[in-house]
């Protein structure tokens, strides 16, 4: 798998709190630091506009239609204008919430392994992937005060979806992607502090640090 450096994937079933997490991320970065640009999945481009109508039950698609969608949407995410791939070329530090794995995860129980796969093999992967693990009761939990609920957002099929994600890192790491499983149901301070723990670490902040040396 063709890897994307400085680019960032945040993973985890419904009510883990990657939204969360990257807002909380943004407040780390201070001008001296990489450029950060925050993303997400279904992106708020026209296909992943039909793709949130049919989350939210208004649009009745086939569980096919659907993963065929996700992955006409991260084309565009990926290489359209403004997409993924611009911003890390322009040397920025890229975070998306949600990504590959999660249709081969969501799509993986819909339509079955093959279709997601057949999908998504070309897509390259994130130099780092963090998975926040949580119990799905506790998820469900976070999700109660929300106005309205999603297709995906229902008990059994959350403990299925844990379930496939800890079983597909092993695999996505064996491709060459460094993934990282976070205790999501810890407070969201502590898990932002692990979460940038290892962000921190990443080769791009050692580059910006020489130069910034270099400058003084
Ligand atoms: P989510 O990321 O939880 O966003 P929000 O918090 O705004 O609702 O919702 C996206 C839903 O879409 C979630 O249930 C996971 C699902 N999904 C897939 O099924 N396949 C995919 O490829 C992606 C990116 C998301």
């Amino acid at each position: 798998m063709i890897i994307i450096p400085n680019f960032i994937v945040f993973e985890g079933g419904d009510g883990s709190g990657t939204s969360t997490q990257m807002n909380l991320l943004r407040r780390r970065f201070s001008p001296s630091m990489p450029v950060l640009h925050s993303t997400a999945e279904p992106t708020e481009g026209p296909v992943g506009r039909l793709i949130r109508k049919a989350l939210g039950g208004k649009l009745p698609l086939r569980a096919e239609t659907l993963a065929r969608l996700f992955s006409a949407d991260r084309q565009e995410h990926l290489y359209g204008p403004g997409g993924i791939a611009e911003h890390c070329g322009r040397g920025e530090l890229v975070l998306c919430d949600r990504y590959v794995l999660s249709s081969l995860v969501y799509q993986g129980i819909t339509c079955g392994e093959e279709l997601p796969l057949v999908l998504n093999r070309d897509f390259p992967g994130p130099e780092l992937l963090f998975f926040f693990d949580v119990d799905p009761d506790i998820a469900a939990k976070r999700l109660e005060n929300r106005a309205e609920k999603e297709i995906f957002e229902h008990r059994d099929f959350q403990v299925q979806v844990r379930r496939r994600y800890r079983e597909l890192l092993p695999w996505y790491t064996g491709e060459g992607v460094k993934t990282v499983i976070i205790d999501a149901s810890q407070s969201p301070e502590k898990v932002e502090e692990d979460v940038w723990r290892w962000i921190e670490k990443m080769p791009i902040f050692k580059e910006e640090m020489k130069n910034s040396e270099k400058e003084i």
